[in-house]
């Protein structure tokens, strides 16, 4: 077994390459300075020098939500265009590929939990590109898992967005006396160390029923409650925090409201911690 993980210095990917070292797993990071998803061939600049691929993690992305709406170009390049030249590769070479996708392939009009089989519908570019890098994956890969996650949280934090929500809040809960945070828009923060072990789970057990899964932590909450427990373990003085409205809020790109997805289809494999006990995690594990 050896494990290709593309955007190893990201804030999955690094979390990802943590748990490989502490399993003892043979695998190759690729970093943004070894390879442009870009404009790079990653056959002849990363894969040909290398023996015996088994996977490929693709973590590689353009996650800042907003700024894709301004620079779509570079956004379907790298979540789309390369993740349907990525397909096209591991299936010559005879690679599973592990793709990484977003609850933001969703409009948030559902009600209820999303499935892996409801129909995205994106609302923004971002989600758009990353739907498009999706149905490429379907399409053409043979051997491939798309994850979707939603609202990551890791040490890393996001490249594309300066930090972590968690990072964001302590840093605004210091500076200034108060803040709003968003109380009617629903989601299921998740750890990337929990995503880094699901994937790494799929990988030694060798599970083969290929297709998409939403890995996700197993409960959901509003921003403000997130925000509010961060608060808390961090020492900072909860009654700083006020609730914002949703429909008052001016996003540049617009986001779905409810984005909360089912773990069902995974648990069958492997079984996605809740929000606080992740949380709680990330607080408690030495830094
Ligand atoms: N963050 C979230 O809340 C969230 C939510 C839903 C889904 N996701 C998905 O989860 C996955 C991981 O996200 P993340 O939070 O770990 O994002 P991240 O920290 O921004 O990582 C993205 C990675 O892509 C690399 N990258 C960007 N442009 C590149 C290029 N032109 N060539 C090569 N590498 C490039 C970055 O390299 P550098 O480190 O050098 O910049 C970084 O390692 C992505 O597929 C994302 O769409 C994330």
């Amino acid at each position: 077994m050896h494990i290709v993980i593309l955007g190893a210095k990201g804030q999955l990917g690094s979390d990802l390459v943590a748990i490989c070292k502490e399993k003892n797993i043979f695998f190759t990071p690729v970093t943004q300075s070894d390879f442009d998803a870009t404009r790079d061939d990653l056959g002849n600049k990363i894969l040909d020098k290398l023996t015996n691929v088994s996977h490929i993690i693709n973590c590689i992305a353009t996650t800042n939500v907003d700024g894709c709406e301004s620079n779509p170009d570079l956004a379907f390049s790298i979540n789309a265009s390369f993740a349907y030249k990525l397909s096209r590769l591991c299936n010559e070479k005879n690679i599973t590929l592990f793709h990484i996708s977003t609850d933001y392939v969703f409009d948030g009009t559902k009600t209820d939990l999303y499935l892996e089989t409801d129909i995205p519908s994106p609302q923004n570019i971002y989600g758009l590109s990353k739907y498009t890098g999706d149905m490429a994956v379907m399409q053409y890969a043979a051997k491939y898992f798309i994850f979707r996650v939603s609202s990551l949280f890791g040490r890393a934090g996001a490249s594309g967005k300066g930090g972590n929500f968690i990072t964001t809040m302590q840093r605004l809960g210091s500076e200034r006396d108060t803040l709003s945070v968003i109380a009617n828009q629903i989601t299921s923060p998740t750890a990337t160390l929990d995503v880094a072990r699901a994937l790494v789970h799929f990988i030694t057990n060798q599970i083969n029923d290929y297709g998409i899964y939403n890995c996700v932590s197993s409960n959901s909450c509003s921003w403000y409650e997130f925000a509010y427990a961060i608060f808390k373990l961090s020492g900072l003085d909860e009654a700083k925090l006020h609730k914002a409205d949703f429909d008052s809020y001016n996003f540049i790109a617009k986001r779905p409201k409810y984005a909360v997805m089912s773990t069902a289809k995974i648990s069958k494999y492997y079984q996605m911690p809740m929000w606080q006990d992740s949380l709680n995690e990330y607080f408690t594990k030495e830094q």
